[in-house]
């Protein structure tokens, strides 16, 4: 009864961290979904998940990670953008009693105006991955103990400079204190990177032809599908601040609130016009886009992520042959660590089958369509904030289990999202499972598919299974969808 208590009253501050409205606890830094930092959600657990016990006697072997770079600027396409806003307010404003106007909106200039570059991993971001390198090698000890061989830790970025900055911060956190290099004993360590152009395992996005057409042509419909929430708020807008904001203003601002709320912990200016409700829904409009464009809403989503899946599984099926014919240490990888973008840390996560719910991995694995993540307030699992914030990652550790445990197999994988544990629908709503479970259930069905295939496979196949077709469909009808006036978000996240 007690427990039942607990697990309810757990349940009960879980729903609130996640959906509450108008309450102290709201924290407008938790719902920027893939704005979001990753100090801000990283403590937030899933309290109605019990985690796995890993049974005695077994040990870490091997590691892989999978994570998106931390913290960055706005791009240069997003700075301008902020400029016009600031223009455009401006020009609102001169026509005007300014009576509601918040003070800060006065005057407002963007705080990236006149920056001529952007993107950058930023301060914040680097503490991010430093300290995930410091976390990680204090949960895997035994993995990351004696002499540094890039062989053995193997460190790879994508060729974009904020994801091979964050590649350098975590290796910091991960190596320091085991060189010899100023008062932090640092040492030097290597990042490889592919050739943008051909780097299928970390950028399949940008090399994948159908998966680039198949964006062109859903970016307008998904833009279509956001505009009754961005309707809806600017006529909130406008009566509430007596300034006449266009459904572009009302984009620009929720970006602005992103930005402030992230980037410089300002929750006051841009984030403090809208209502906990209102920035559930717009957060809900982020999430549906990241849902569509890069994750369950369409398999190409995925499917191209196949050969990422392919390398972490043959990581491991190295490192289990490593143990099984007794290869001297040193001689053996024990990690793969690899930094990269939204772009692929979604799709991993959709291949490993996270955060589906009740029938959606057996509609999965029949190759059916998913519904769209339902809108607030209604409940939902699938947040950009938890899915892939700053620094969001999948790591999955494979163990050795002694032959006398009570493990049904000799090697285990566990998956960790954000460094917990986290309920593997594959695997039996578990985050421990045996390998051959892995590999059979959750690896060998995507497999099916290869990279060429599903990136060679015309548009029109496609489309057929697209989502915002079926959705749009009354519109499209009606009116030929137009490219909107919301700016796309075709920038690498
Ligand atoms: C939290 O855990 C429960 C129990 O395993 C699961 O049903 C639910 O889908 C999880 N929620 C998220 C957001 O992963
Ligand atoms: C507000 O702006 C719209 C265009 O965005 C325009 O059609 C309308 O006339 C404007 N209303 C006022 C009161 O200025
Ligand atoms: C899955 O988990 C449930 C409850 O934990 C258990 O009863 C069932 O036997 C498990 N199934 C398999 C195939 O392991």
């Amino acid at each position: 009864m007690r427990k039942m208590a607990i697990a309810l009253s757990f349940l009960l501050f879980w729903t609130i961290v996640k959906h509450s409205n108008s309450n102290q606890e709201f924290d407008v830094r938790q719902h920027l979904s893939t704005v979001t930092g990753y100090g801000v959600v990283k403590d937030v657990i899933n309290t109605s998940f019990v985690p796995s016990h890993i049974p005695d006697g077994c040990t870490p072997i091997h590691l892989n990670l999978v994570a998106r770079h931390g913290t960055r600027s706005p791009t240069k396409k997003r700075m301008k953008e902020l400029e016009k806003l600031a223009s455009h307010l401006e020009e609102l404003m001169r026509d005007t009693t300014l009576h509601n106007v918040p003070a800060w909106m006065r005057g407002w200039k963007s705080p990236w105006r006149g920056k001529s570059k952007g993107g950058e991993l930023i301060e914040k971001g680097e503490g991010e991955l430093y300290n995930l390198g410091i976390r990680i090698k204090e949960m895997f000890p035994s993995l990351f103990e004696g002499d540094y061989h890039p062989d053995v830790h193997t460190i790879k970025a994508t060729q974009v400079h904020r994801a091979s900055a964050s590649a350098v911060a975590f290796g910091m956190g991960l190596l320091s204190g085991k060189g010899t290099l100023g008062h932090g004993r640092h040492r030097a360590f290597a990042v490889t990177s592919e050739s943008r152009a051909s780097d299928i395992l970390l950028r399949f996005y940008d090399t994948c032809e159908s998966y680039k057409a198949y964006r062109e042509k859903e970016e307008p419909a998904v833009n279509k599908l956001k505009e009754p929430v961005l309707d809806e708020i600017s006529s909130a807008l406008i009566h509430r601040y007596g300034l006449n904001f266009t459904r572009q203003d009302t984009a620009s601002l929720w970006f602005l609130c992103k930005q402030e709320a992230s980037l410089l912990d300002i929750v006051d200016q841009a984030c403090g016009l809208f209502t906990p409700s209102e920035v559930a829904l717009l957060e809900w409009t982020d999430d549906l886009e990241v849902f569509i464009l890069k994750g369950y809403g369409q398999s190409l989503n995925y499917r191209m992520g196949v050969p990422l899946l392919e390398d972490v599984l043959q990581s491991m099926e190295q490192a289990i042959k490593a143990q099984e014919e007794k290869h001297p240490p040193g001689s053996y990888e024990k990690a793969r660590l690899r930094f990269a973008h939204a772009e692929t840390v979604v799709p991993f996560t959709c291949l490993l089958g996270l955060f589906l719910e009740g029938s959606e991995f057996q509609k999965i694995q029949r190759e059916q369509p998913l519904e769209i993540p339902p809108q607030p307030p209604r409940s939902r699992n699938w947040w950009g904030s938890f899915v892939a914030p700053f620094a969001g990652n999948n790591i999955l550790i494979l163990y050795t289990c002694p032959a006398s445990s009570s493990t049904s197999s000799k090697y285990l994988v566990q998956v960790l999202h954000n460094e917990k544990p986290i309920p593997v629908p594959g695997c039996n709503y578990s985050d421990l499972c045996p390998f051959e479970v892995f590999k059979e259930g959750i690896v060998a069905p995507h497999l099916k598919h290869s990279y060429n295939a599903v990136c060679t496979a015309n548009l029109e196949r496609i489309e057929k299974k697209s989502i915002t077709s079926k959705l749009l469909l009354p519109f499209r009808w009606l009116f030929p969808v137009s490219t909107g006036d919301t700016q796309s978000t075709k920038d690498e996240l």
